[in-house]
């Protein structure tokens, strides 16, 4: 009830902190409670964005966020990059990096968001957590759902948020509601916020854009600072915000002493996953040219299981947005419950194979493909060889089994911008879709 109350009070978007002071990010490292807040996640959730300009490049004037704003076009220049879509795909190890800036301290294995710490024992004593998105805001969900429920030992759901709305969810005081958008305008997201919120939950944002209606709406949240993105497909917000889960599955753990060891593993594979991205991005050559031998083709299954079914559909997404081929991911432990059926050596197939406790399943699924005459791409770890099974092998860098989407996922950028390309298509302007759908009729 008390909860409920505070939420209420705060809840007005006109409760806006004076952050020209620029002491709103100091502010945050108070733990103060919620109902004496005295800066707010929706200007500043990281020092990072202290004094530097925040403007999306559509937009010609400032925005109210009491911030610094200085003209910069040449941020958004596509620079060597022939499109967005490349110049995205190819930052990532620089938007990691700046997403983890400032929040992940690696020698004393601590992660603070300072957007949702006020919030922390809140969050804490929920009885089950919502995260809820569209398009590839809902893969991040599918992608952090199982360390999330791993690391808190809370029930938590994903939702579409259009669906989640068609089906009126049942939604309590003591559930926490966690909205994931990139641009945070999406209308189906904001609508589901909002009804979220009259039902008195705890609404939490995680958005790639400042001053944002998603931000402006919630409580508090994290901005995933991975950096304008102009490209209509979602690239790096997608590893961006993925990895600001992580760091709030990490925070969300801090005080189990039966979790500090698989705290202290994923931290540190933070710590090696820019460099990581790097070495996959060096095998852009070899993508494009499985590009080429199979542009002409009308279908491309993506499999995998675990923590890769996310990557799934999101590779799946993008040949769908881009390069105007159809594309399913396929979770591989539902293979013999239909999808079986399409394989033969005609199919174009990329596996996942993973690295982690499904790596038996995943063979098995690989096994089934070879029987029937599928010719898998294998994408895997460099741990292993598989040579005897597959010609066309896409050889990543092992980290820890919830990052290694975010290696897994740049080969399946590639291919799909390579796909588009080899089919003729402008990937920064693919045919029938904007970057945010703020409506929802
Ligand atoms: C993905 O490449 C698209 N940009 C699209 O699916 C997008 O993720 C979806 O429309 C939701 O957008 P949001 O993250 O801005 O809410």
């Amino acid at each position: 009830m008390e909860a409920a109350a505070k939420r209420e009070r705060d809840s007005s978007p006109l409760n806006i902190p004076n952050s020209s002071s620029g002491s709103s990010a100091v502010e945050f490292h108070s733990g103060a409670s919620p109902s004496v807040r005295t800066g707010s996640w929706k200007m500043l959730s990281s020092q990072l964005y202290e004094g530097m300009s925040i403007l999306h490049p559509r937009m010609d004037k400032e925005r109210d966020s009491g911030l610094t704003v200085i003209h910069c076009d040449s941020q958004y220049d596509k620079g060597t990059y022939s499109t967005y879509m490349e110049k995205e795909i190819f930052e990532q190890p620089n938007s990691t990096e700046r997403t983890l800036k400032g929040r992940v301290d690696f020698d004393n294995y601590k992660v603070v968001l300072r957007g949702i710490q006020p919030y922390m024992d809140e969050i804490n004593r929920c009885r089950r957590m919502i995260m809820i998105g569209a398009g590839t805001s809902f893969h991040i969900a599918v992608a952090t759902r199982q360390l999330i429920e791993e690391l808190t030992e809370l029930p938590v759901m994903v939702e579409l948020a259009s669906d989640f709305l068609d089906r009126e969810v049942p939604v309590f005081r003591d559930d926490v509601c966690l909205f994931i958008s990139q641009s945070g305008e999406t209308a189906a997201t904001l609508e589901a916020l909002r009804y979220c919120k009259g039902r008195e939950a705890l609404v939490m944002g995680i958005t790639n854009t400042v001053n944002s209606t998603l931000s402006k709406e919630t409580y508090c949240g994290v901005h995933a600072n991975g950096g304008v993105e102009i490209g209509v497909a979602s690239t790096k917000s997608f590893t961006s915000q993925i990895l600001t889960l992580v760091m709030f599955a990490l925070m969300m753990a801090e005080d189990f002493m039966k979790k500090q060891g698989r705290i202290k593993q994923i931290i540190d594979g933070l710590k090696l996953l820019p460099d990581q991205m790097r070495t996959v991005l060096e095998l852009k050559d070899t993508i494009k040219e499985y590009g080429r031998e199979i542009h002409e083709k009308k279908s491309l299954l993506i499999m995998g299981r675990g923590y890769q079914y996310a990557t799934c559909m999101e590779g799946a997404f993008k040949v769908k947005e881009v390069a105007y081929m159809h594309s399913e991911g396929i979770l591989s432990g539902e293979l013999k419950h239909g999808p079986l059926a399409l394989i033969d050596e005609d199919m174009p197939v990329v596996m996942i194979i993973s690295s982690d406790c499904t790596y038996d399943k995943c063979m098995n699924a690989l096994q089934q493909v070879t029987a029937r005459h599928g010719r898998p791409i294998i994408l895997c770890t460099e741990d292993h060889d598989f040579s005897a099974y597959a010609s066309k092998i896409i050889k990543v860098p092992k980290t820890v089994d919830c990052l290694q989407g975010c290696v897994n996922i740049i080969p399946l950028q590639l291919l799909a911008m390579y796909l588009a390309q080899h089919r003729g298509h402008d990937v920064d302007r693919p045919r029938n879709l904007v970057k945010a759908v703020t409506d929802d009729s």
